[in-house]
């Protein structure tokens, strides 16, 4: 049995490296998604680790993703994984050099991204494609970064190559500590349904460590299917958890026999205030401002009546004090419809 045996593992702290993270459901790693004003909304609201987007090794090492980095760490993010892409174990090991200097404390590598940027470079998902390199890389990695290694994957390359179980195996017994696996192929990119017969016999390879299942997870109750159907220690939730980060909160209020009730226009409109206060004081100029409160803005819109009008008309303003003005009385107006 691996790693435990109840079905509310995930809702339980886990100890790793010199860590405790208070359960084991965790903010995917998206790229211009899982920002820091995300991830610290996340964290309030009950994940119990968050994970950067991938950075690029090369560029760390140039000096060119560092802000992220810094942004994390001014703010405190303790229970933070930063996810690094590339391909040569001796970029890794020196980027994981760096890392640790800065403070960080967890490092995930990305086995798992499939757009041509990295597989032209060889890295993400390419690397399922060479089950010795990855063993080199996590040794490397391994070998310069004294904290908590992950790795990320997916099922295989494609449906004649599906080996996440040996790139587990290969990954455990070089050094990582914990594994994700998104029940998807790389050529599948993000149709279809993720496998959770392969998460399955992921867990299995690899009993000694514990697994996040991923791939589909956009309602609490889908968290305690995910684990139980899998066997998975813990769940990673990317696409439903943006803007909707009370998923984490209904997950682990499931877990402990209570209700949860949907996210009212209300509540939104409270996390919107507080997403668009941290989006102003992480973001480094107004395009960017307003990109990531457009994002964000849209989310929180999601399934409400009049939501789709909204978006269309969220997506032409340019000013962001403008844009968090009309989500503001969007949202004010749904609650108001809905009491
Ligand atoms: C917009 C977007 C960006 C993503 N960026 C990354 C990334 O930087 N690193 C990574 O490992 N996975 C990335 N992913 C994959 C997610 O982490 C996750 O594995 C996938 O979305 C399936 O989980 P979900 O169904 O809960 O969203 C990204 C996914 C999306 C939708």
């Amino acid at each position: 049995m691996p790693e435990g045996s109840s079905d509310l593992r995930w809702a339980k702290p886990l100890r790793i490296g010199g860590l405790e993270l208070p359960n084991r459901l965790v903010l995917a790693p998206m790229s211009s998604l899982s920002t820091l004003p995300a991830r610290l909304i996340a964290q309030a609201a009950g994940a119990g680790l968050v994970v950067t987007e991938a950075l690029s090794a090369n560029a760390l090492l140039r000096g060119a993703e560092r802000r992220h980095l810094r942004q994390g760490i001014s703010h405190g993010e303790h229970r933070l994984a930063v996810q690094l892409f590339g391909a040569e174990p001796g970029v890794l090991a020196e980027a994981c050099r760096l890392l640790a200097d800065q403070g960080t404390h967890w490092i995930d590598l990305n086995l798992g991204c499939p757009v041509p940027k990295f597989i032209r470079k060889g890295a993400g998902s390419a690397l399922m494609q060479h089950p010795a390199r990855v063993g080199s890389i996590v040794a490397a990695m391994r070998e310069s970064f004294p904290g908590v290694l992950s790795v990320k994957m997916r099922s295989g390359w494609d449906a004649h190559s599906r080996n996440a179980p040996e790139i587990a195996r290969i990954a455990a017994e070089t050094g990582a500590e914990l594994i994700t696996i998104h029940g998807r192929t790389r050529t599948q990119q993000y149709r279809g349904r993720a496998d959770r017969e392969m998460i399955r016999q992921v867990v299995e390879a690899v009993p000694q460590l514990p697994v996040l299942a991923n791939g589909d997870v956009t309602q609490p109750c889908d968290v305690v299917a995910m684990a139980k159907e899998t066997g998975a220690a813990g769940v990673m939730i990317g696409r439903g958890a943006i803007g909707n980060p009370w998923i984490f909160e209904g997950a682990l209020s499931l877990a402990a026999g209570e209700g949860f009730c949907t996210p009212t226009a209300a509540m939104r409109l409270a996390s919107l205030e507080r997403h668009a206060e941290l989006i102003a004081s992480a973001a480094r100029n107004d395009r960017e401002r307003v990109r990531e409160l457009r994002r964000y803005a849209s989310a929180y819109s999601k399934g409400l009546s009049g939501g789709r009008r909204f978006r269309v008309r969220a997506m032409k303003i340019e000013d962001a004090d403008r844009l968090v003005a009309l989500t503001r009385s969007f949202l004010a107006e749904t609650g108001a419809e809905a009491a």
